[in-house]
């Protein structure tokens, strides 16, 4: 199994380190466009192997796509974070570029590969890869879904006094402040909806937190997050090279579902070794689905944007 990411920055490195720990994958290249940039974080991180247990082998390289070819899956994760005060929408100018042109170079080197696109605004980048390269739909993946979930789930889990563990949840739609749809009917805690343990007021501060969440700590940390976005890329890439046929939300290209089309944007679907198996229809009360409406909306608009 041979994982290539592109972008070594922290993100992309964190991605690598936690697909190395779990040491599924044989290979894992990391690319960069910054010299030396790949391969520092490479061997950096092949000096944890003897300490952390594992036998796969990063390399890196600047920019040699050649490094590439046989990939099984793609991960991009190059281009601009934001900064504080910034939305993800405002990278698109930045972003498209890079995302397009590194898209069509790795698949010039990995014909069949499995594509997870990271790279903000992460519902339209996806997009703009299934314009860009020729790929079949099930093998465009866009990351933000499994992220935000995992967010909600700590805010759950705060709010309830619980182990993480003990809680689910699910966050579908766009990955952006306005555009999440907190799935906070479905949540549980012990399989026991959290409506049963905290009050409507303490369940919209969760949600809202949710959906502040990258913000938050933006402002924290001056930069935006890595080790959960690269955590939730790991756990995707895992599902797919170990064929888990797990359900992760994920932006996906809707023809139909949900009653849209033509947009890439969270919803449930089970990843396994073919990429996105399927799409699962949730059934989604009025309030849920006016929700989806309008953050398909909102990521429709900033597509407008793309040149393609
Ligand atoms: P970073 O700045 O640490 O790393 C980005 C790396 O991309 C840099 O090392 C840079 O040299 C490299 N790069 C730029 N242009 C390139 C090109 N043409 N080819 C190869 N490499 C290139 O940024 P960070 O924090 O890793 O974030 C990366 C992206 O992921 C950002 O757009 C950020 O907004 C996004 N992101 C998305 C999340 C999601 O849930 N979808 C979560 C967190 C970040």
């Amino acid at each position: 199994m041979k994982v290539t990411i592109v972008g070594a920055g922290a993100v992309g490195a964190s991605c690598a380190e936690y697909i190395a720990i779990k040491d599924f994958a044989s290979e894992v290249v990391l690319l960069d466009i910054k010299e030396g940039y790949a391969e520092g974080k490479a061997m950096d991180l092949m000096q944890t192997a003897s300490l952390n247990g594992f036998d796969t082998k990063i390399t890196g390289t600047t920019n040699d796509y050649s490094k590439t070819a046989g990939s099984d899956i793609c991960v991009i994760t190059s281009g601009i974070p934001r900064k504080p005060g910034m939305t993800r929408e405002e990278l698109i100018g930045i972003n498209a570029g890079i995302v397009k042109t590194v898209a069509s170079s790795l698949v010039q080197h990995s014909p069949d590969t499995i594509l997870i696109v990271v790279s903000n605004p992460m519902d339209t980048m996806t997009y703009l890869a299934h314009k860009s390269i020729d790929l079949p739909k099930h093998r465009i993946i866009g990351m933000g879904g499994a992220l935000d979930s995992a967010r909600f789930k700590y805010r759950l889990a705060e709010a309830l006094g619980a182990p993480i563990s003990d809680v689910d949840g699910m966050v579908i739609g766009g990955h952006s402040d306005t555009g999440m749809v907190p799935l906070t009917r479905l949540a549980t805690r012990n399989s026991v909806p959290v409506s049963e343990f905290i009050d409507a007021d303490r369940l919209q501060q969760v949600l809202e937190d949710t959906k502040v969440g990258g913000a938050t700590l933006t402002k924290l940390l001056g930069t935006s997050a890595w080790y959960a976005p690269g955590a939730a890329v790991s756990a995707l890439v895992q599902a797919i090279a170990c064929d888990q046929h797990k359900m992760f939300p994920c932006s996906a290209l809707l023809e139909g579902e949900y009653g849209l089309n033509d947009i890439c944007l969270g919803v449930p679907v089970i990843l396994g070794r073919n990429g996105i198996e399927s799409i699962v229809e949730i059934e989604l009360d009025q309030k849920e689905k006016d929700h989806l409406q309008s953050s398909a909306a909102g990521v429709s608009a900033v597509n407008g944007l793309l040149d393609v």
